[in-house]
């Protein structure tokens, strides 16, 4: 199949939808968790979760604000300043794609999806109990993307949790082992399987492919 940018835009709203948000590839599936100043904690699905830098250590995500549906992760970030960052793995996908559900400002996801609420390390923002590879972030920018009408929330890591066993003495995290899910457009998660680690690509040492 074959679209055009004039095809594109005469694809019916979902069926588009459906189609660009899956063309990226396989998206990162984690759960946001915020807390209101009114104490109140949330909990969001987002597959935009992007490495800015290692030092500092900086994360991003990507998050539409809308003039017709509150968005409580926005706001409870710019009231409090910090999120957690939570991988979804592949024993909690339905309760975690749940969270995305419109749920009013009084409802904390984590009770309405069956998760359990974390508090670690005196941070204010909720971690997810479920999860085994988590972080804590403080916001240190919005960044407006005008043409998307969307913005990049950006956070420093200020706590890392790792399962010990998915790590190696080189830092190398084995995601598969970690069951981290992938996400495939918004209805779609996927297992992970490792197929192989590659040295640092040098031009010297680049081996011979046949073409
Ligand atoms: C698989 C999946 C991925 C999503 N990824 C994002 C995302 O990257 N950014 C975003 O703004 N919303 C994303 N959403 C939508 C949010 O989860 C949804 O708008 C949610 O209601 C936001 O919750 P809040 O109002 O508590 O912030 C995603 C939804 C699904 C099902």
């Amino acid at each position: 199949m074959y679209l055009s940018k004039s095809d594109i835009k005469n694809t019916e709203r979902v069926k588009r939808l459906n189609i660009i948000n899956s063309v990226s590839g396989i998206k990162p599936g984690n759960l946001i968790g915020t807390r209101s100043s009114a104490d109140q904690a949330n909990l969001a699905i987002i597959s935009s979760v992007v490495h800015l830098g290692s030092s500092p250590a900086y994360l991003g995500f990507i998050i539409r604000p809308s003039n017709e549906v509150r968005r409580h992760t926005l706001e409870n970030i710019l009231e409090n300043g910090c999120f957690t960052i939570n991988h979804i793995q592949t024993n909690f996908i339905e309760k975690a794609h749940y969270t995305s559900a419109k749920f009013d400002a009084e409802v904390s996801e984590f009770e309405a999806c069956g998760l359990t609420e974390e508090q670690l390390y005196g941070f204010r923002a909720p971690f997810v109990g479920e999860s085994t590879l988590k972080m804590g972030l403080k916001h240190v920018e919005s960044v407006d993307i005008k043409s998307s009408g969307t913005q990049m929330i950006v956070g420093q890591i200020e706590h890392l949790i790792i399962p010990d066993e998915a790590m190696d003495e080189r830092g190398y995290i084995d995601l598969a082992a970690a069951n981290t899910a992938g996400i495939s457009g918004l209805n779609s998660y996927y297992g992970l399987e490792k197929l192989q680690d590659f040295p640092y690509a040098r031009v010297t040492e680049v081996p011979k492919f046949n073409v």
